[in-house]
């Protein structure tokens, strides 16, 4: 990963965590996805009194970034202030598949900066491909 490291990727993820909008819960994350032309989407969790209407870091970063005419990204890097590494969610695991390029990255932050690597198939296996699974 040059010249975006692993290591600045996982510090954009924990700077993001403060811009979380988190009220109700009180988990605020962040994410920094990068894209393959080199550019860093950063997002963090939007919450709502109509709790169904949050959206998660991840999907906010991923939302900026095709907005801005990204369709492939390369890595991830996801944070809490939880102890724990951060895992993403279902959804975001789905969204985050549809545009993964080939040797995705999820880094896993903990909230001291510790992190774990796993591979979109580890992290999403059989993932949903869309209509042309039938085929
Ligand atoms: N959350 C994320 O932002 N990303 C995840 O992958 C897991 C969950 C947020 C959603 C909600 O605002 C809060 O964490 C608690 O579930």
């Amino acid at each position: 990963m040059d010249p975006m490291t692993e290591k600045e990727l996982v510090r954009r993820a924990l700077v993001a965590r403060d811009a979380a909008y988190a009220p109700y819960s009180g988990f605020r994350v962040g994410a920094a996805l990068l894209a393959e032309d080199g550019r860093v989407f950063t997002g963090c969790n939007v919450e709502n009194a109509s709790f169904g209407a949050t959206i998660c870091a991840e999907r906010t970063a991923v939302a900026k970034g095709v907005s801005e005419g990204a369709r492939r990204f390369t890595a991830v890097a996801i944070a809490s202030y939880d102890d724990a590494p951060c895992v993403p969610c279902g959804i975001c695991r789905q969204t985050i598949y549809e545009f993964a390029a080939e040797g995705f990255r999820y880094l896993s932050v903990a909230a001291d900066g510790t992190f774990v690597r796993y591979g979109m198939d580890e992290i999403l296996p059989h993932g949903f491909k869309g209509l042309d699974d039938r085929k």
